[in-house]
């Protein structure tokens, strides 16, 4: 079996026996039918380096929603198909699997959505990123284990190289630019000098690619667990400025992504955070474009927005006189991400001692008393009743009222005459 790599027991150590069994049952099932049915994607990559992956990626020489209607009969689950695409999704207990019908792409301009038609796995193989990410695993009964690997990307693995399979890789899907920096700081690889250069050469293609698609390749940096180094690596390679000019990443960048992992607030959202910190630097009006350049959801919208502004109201807080509950008031309404992100990346101390106070304790405060328990005491729901939980959160937030019975007796005292005797 010389120039065979034999990957079957590198399956079973490292894969869920669940996962392992359908890749056997669906070798099983292509066998004899002159189909080839394959393991590939990140899942072979990750194999071979040792790394945990369960993202299972099959590839079949034929109809893939045949073979996973077949499947399904076996596996009782949830089936998703997408004839257009020729791809099957199955899912059952926790376990998801993909497959795909094998197919080859062209692209009609730079930047252009594939045009796919049934092809060889060969071929299959050949459209993808990267040669590490072009291996696959046999998986029909006879051949099970076997690797495929007609790109070289065992090679690429051993040399630590992340390479594109062709010249024309960046140009016909620029998103790949970012792909490449992504597996390079995520794998501890470099770009095959080859592939930098064409990368180099091609980085203006990235605006042949809708804002849509990089907002999706961003979120993938953001959620990888040191995107910093893909960040910086992206502003070396003047990719980062393709995003917006001004983004020239700010050297101290990965300082604070680090202090913001280990911020871990409750209902903070790190992704947001990150956002937040590359944007800082921006003007209103940069941070606008940007916004409508990558088609932010509202919400990440709403961050960039609260933190450009917050950072513009910094010098409010930036008086060591002001009472917690100034502070709650000033603070009040911004997203946790911005009041994160104004406190890691704002110059002033005594502001960021603030703002690290409404993080940690003062965005919590509620009073104990409540709407109905002033109800009791004989307040009408309306404004004043609105304007005594308001005052009471800031007797509350300024050490005036501790216990319940505190907030009880300064409500009794503001309501004076008002005050009907209800036992609340
Ligand atoms: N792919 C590609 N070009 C792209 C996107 C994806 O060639 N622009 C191919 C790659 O071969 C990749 C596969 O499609 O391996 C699946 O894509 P994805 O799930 O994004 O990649 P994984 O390798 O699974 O990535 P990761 O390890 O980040 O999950």
């Amino acid at each position: 079996m010389s120039g065979v790599t034999d990957l079957s027991r590198k399956i079973e150590k490292q894969l869920p026996g669940e996962l392992v069994g359908f890749m056997r049952l669906a070798g099983g099932m292509v066998q004899g039918k002159g189909q080839q049915l394959c393991l590939v994607g990140g899942v072979v990559r990750d194999l071979l380096l040792g790394r945990e992956n369960f993202d299972i990626d099959i590839v079949l020489e034929g109809d893939a929603i045949d073979l996973a209607r077949e499947l399904s009969d076996l596996k009782p689950g949830k089936i998703t198909t997408h004839p257009r695409f020729g791809t099957a999704k199955l899912q059952w207990d926790h376990w998801s699997v993909d497959l795909t019908t094998a197919r080859a792409e062209t692209y009609a301009w730079p930047g252009a959505l594939p045009t796919v038609r049934p092809a060889a796995i060969r071929d299959d193989l050949f459209r993808r990123d990267f040669t590490i990410n072009a291996m696959a695993i046999e998986l029909n009964s006879g051949r099970y284990g076997r690797l495929f690997d007609v790109y070289g990307g065992q090679n690429d693995l051993k040399q630590k190289h992340v390479r594109v399979l062709h010249e024309k890789s960046f140009i016909d899907d620029a998103t790949r630019i970012w792909r490449g920096l992504r597996y390079e700081q995520r794998l501890g690889f470099r770009l095959e000098p080859t592939t930098l250069r064409w990368l180099k050469r091609d980085i203006a293609c990235l605006d042949t690619v809708s804002g849509d698609r990089i907002r999706c390749e961003l979120e993938l940096v953001l959620q990888e667990a040191y995107p910093e180094k893909i960040l910086n690596r992206a502003r070396e390679l003047g990719v980062l400025s393709r995003l917006h000019p001004a983004l020239q990443g700010d050297r101290g960048l990965a300082e604070k992504f680090e202090q913001a992992r280990r911020m871990r607030l409750p209902g903070l959202s790190l992704i947001g955070l990150y956002l937040a910190l590359l944007a800082y630097f921006l003007t209103r009006e940069e941070n606008e474009r940007l916004i409508s350049y990558l088609r932010l959801c509202k919400s990440a919208a709403r961050t960039l927005r609260d933190t450009i502004d917050l950072k513009a109201r910094l010098k409010s807080l930036d008086d060591p006189g002001l009472t917690p509950s100034r502070v709650y008031v000033l603070l009040h309404g911004y997203s946790t991400s911005a009041v994160a992100a104004n406190f890691l990346a704002g110059d002033s101390p005594v502001a960021c001692r603030y703002l690290d106070l409404f993080l940690k304790e003062l965005c919590y405060a509620k009073p104990t008393f409540g709407g109905e328990d002033l109800k009791k005491l004989g307040v009408s729901p309306g404004p004043r009743l609105k304007e005594i939980l308001d005052r009471l959160l800031e007797a509350k937030l300024d050490g005036q009222a501790i216990t319940k019975q505190d907030e009880k007796d300064l409500v009794r005292r503001w309501l004076g005459g008002e005050y009907s005797g209800g036992d609340a």
